[in-house]
């Protein structure tokens, strides 16, 4: 994608506006637009006036310094604490106004993410990674965003290596961990146990997952993944049709994005669950009050109908306590023929990953894996940008990446994944 389509696609994300509303706002004609957002090799395509650019740039700087205006007496990480200390535990930490600041502290993490800038302002920082719980994407990625950064990286992994495995309370852990490292991330099994770290220590501690409970940086990187990907197909999250796919009851991820959509206007959730595993009715209920209209149906064709995202979650067996799999049909499985029968051309398929690639598995199918709308590995590229947004905002120098950004001067590929070139055609 070109620098011209970059630049207007993050101007109509970042004001939250239609191709329409834009080229309203900026005073020119719709094919205008259109002409300029068309990819290089087209006919069509044409060249966008300097002026414009100029004009644009001035809307979006105006745009920045009202959304830090908000913040002008309290930074980012005052308005997103935990009882008072810059702590990252839930979603429900957050506002409208404090992700959509938190978003644009991630946009500016790009390059570094892409591997074209590196920074250093985090040097000498070391962060402790403790996962009391098995992970691929959070722990990496985690650590990854922590060293894109400057700082350095000590990690646990398991019960069995660590001394909780000789009784140790959550409190000793924790307090002596804040003796070591300047941030904690966290990853335990029950629910509300993250919460417990953060109480024993004032430096940042982020939960990556605590049972059943909250996974809020997950939440944040795909509500990051949704707006880049509407922006580029026109659309705005307010007002999209979302589907929840799967175990709703012990899937975390959902239950943290289901409530970061409610900040949102008009929202459409459809949750579609077998029965046993539907979303709780504590998140249920808290969801009721906002402006948002949810349905529950355990019909995967009949729930996917019309979803502008299909968000799959995979059947988390570890954590089941009586249920059976009475009543999960082998046939729920998100797979192309249920995607091209209920879906459109431009439906997002998301999936929080790992999942289950067997040709059975209820999950989400591997026969998507060309199909353009699977968006799950644009997802999972979104979690470095994302986490280093976080840290960066925890430990107060959000406001020093950008202008401590150099050239990264190895070699790297264009594409970091093989099959990443059959996207082009729609990125
Ligand atoms: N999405 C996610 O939490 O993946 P991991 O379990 O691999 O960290």
């Amino acid at each position: 994608m070109s620098n011209q389509q970059t630049f207007l696609r993050d101007a109509m994300r970042r004001l939250n506006m239609t191709r329409e509303a834009f080229a309203t706002r900026i005073g020119v004609s719709r094919r205008a637009l259109d002409t300029w957002l068309l990819p290089d090799d087209s006919q069509e395509s044409r060249s966008m006036p300097e002026i414009v650019e100029r004009f644009v740039s001035e809307i979006l700087q105006h745009q920045t310094e009202t959304t830090q205006s908000v913040h002008k007496h309290q930074s980012l990480a005052d308005a997103i604490a935990f009882e008072g200390r810059p702590q990252l535990l839930s979603v429900d930490q957050f506002s409208r106004e404090s992700v959509e600041a938190l978003f644009l502290v991630a946009d500016i993490m790009q390059p570094i993410a892409r591997r074209q800038k590196i920074s250093r302002v985090l040097e000498g920082a070391v962060l402790g990674n403790l996962f009391f719980e098995a992970s691929t994407r959070t722990r990496v990625s985690f650590g990854a965003a922590f060293c894109r950064l400057g700082g350095s990286v000590c990690d646990t992994t398991g019960f069995t290596f660590s001394s909780m495995a000789k009784g140790e309370s959550i409190y000793d852990t924790s307090r002596v961990m804040a003796g070591y490292v300047d941030a904690l991330v966290v990853r335990h099994p029950e629910q509300g146990s993250v919460a417990e770290f953060a109480r024993a220590t004032n430096i940042p501690v982020i939960n990556a997952g605590d049972g059943p409970g909250e996974h809020p940086s997950q939440a944040l990187l795909d509500l990051y993944t949704i707006q880049r990907e509407f922006s580029r197909l026109g659309k705005l999250v307010d007002g999209a049709h979302i589907a929840l796919v799967g175990d709703l009851k012990y899937g975390r991820t959902v239950h943290s994005l289901s409530k970061l959509l409610a900040l949102y206007k008009g929202i459409k959730l459809t949750l579609v669950a077998p029965p046993g595993l539907e979303m709780p009715s504590y998140v249920i209920e808290r969801l009721g009050k906002h402006d948002m209209v949810i349905e529950q149906t355990d019909d995967l064709e009949k729930g996917l109908a019309g979803a502008d995202v299909v968000y799959a979650t995979r059947i988390q067996k570890e954590r089941f306590q009586n249920e059976s799999f009475e009543g999960y049909r082998p046939d729920f499985q998100i797979n192309k023929a249920l995607i091209d029968s209920a879906c459109g051309a431009d439906t997002m398929i998301m999936h929080p990953l790992p999942r289950d690639g067997r040709p059975d598995a209820n999950d989400l199918s591997t026969d998507l894996n060309l199909d353009p709308r699977l968006a799950i590995f644009r997802q999972t590229d979104n979690g470095i940008p994302v986490r280093m947004a976080i840290f960066a905002t925890l430990m107060g120098v959000d406001g020093q990446v950008q202008r401590s950004m150099r050239d990264a001067t190895w070699r790297r590929p264009a594409m970091v994944g093989p099959d990443d070139a059959v996207f082009h055609g729609i990125d």
